[in-house]
């Protein structure tokens, strides 16, 4: 489904996969490969508007037409903790592309963001983003990210989570309308606690086996 620059996958593997992700009997090292999964299968979306630019080749056979991606490489920023468990699976896809890293916890209190990590490529400006958190729950820590890469020259930024609700699509579309947001899955709602119904509890702890 895509609608308002908002692109939810629609795909049977994407959709069994979040599933066993949800379930809470989920081991922690299968939850890690879940997430790996899912966020290569979701790179085929992420980069469908990727130009390209004819060049020519020679197969054993004869010269021919083909395509390569044009223009800027990429980088792909994953927001600590959680976030790191999406970067191999879109990396092995994209391997040109640079990984920077954006610390961000949630104050459990006020549920606001805290920096406290911050380490990008030093071209960013010259690279496409693809930011990958799996939760985007009140949105306060992807609209905090976004603000951290723009004003590290960020020009064209992507972000992709795995889970979703409506409150969080709403914070980011509403501070930044330009940047288009992947999910594998769009919830009902967030909680009291700002917790995602039915979500998947906290990404972080089932991803490390904390908690
Ligand atoms: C989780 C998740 C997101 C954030 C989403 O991180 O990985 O970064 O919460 O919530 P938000 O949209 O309301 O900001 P958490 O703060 O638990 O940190 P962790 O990844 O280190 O566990
Ligand atoms: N962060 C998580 O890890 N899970 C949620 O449901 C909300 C924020």
């Amino acid at each position: 489904m895509q609608k308002n620059n908002l692109t939810v996958i629609n795909h049977p593997l994407v959709k069994a996969k979040i599933t066993q992700m949800r379930d809470r009997n989920t081991t922690t090292k299968m939850f890690g490969e879940l997430v790996d999964e899912i966020s290569g299968l979701m790179c085929y979306e992420i980069t469908r508007d990727l130009e390209t630019e004819e060049i020519e080749i020679e197969t054993p056979i004869t010269k021919t037409k083909g395509y390569k991606i044009k223009g800027n490489d990429m980088a792909i920023i994953p927001i600590l903790r959680a976030g790191l468990g999406m970067v191999e699976g879109i990396h092995q896809l994209i391997p040109t592309a640079k990984i920077g890293h954006i610390g961000i916890y949630r104050d459990h209190e006020t549920l606001l963001p805290v920096e406290y990590l911050c380490k990008l490529p030093s071209d960013l400006a010259s690279r496409d983003v693809i930011l990958v958190d799996p939760m985007l729950a009140t949105g306060g820590s992807s609209v905090k990210a976004i603000e951290i890469l723009k004003k590290n020259g960020a020009k064209k930024i992507r972000l992709a989570s795995l889970v979703g609700c409506p409150e969080g699509v709403k914070a980011v579309h509403d501070a930044y309308p330009e940047v288009p947001i992947y999910l594998a899955a769009l919830d009902e709602r967030l909680d009291e606690n700002g917790y995602i119904v039915p979500g998947l509890g906290d990404a972080g702890d089932r991803l490390y086996g904390t908690k």
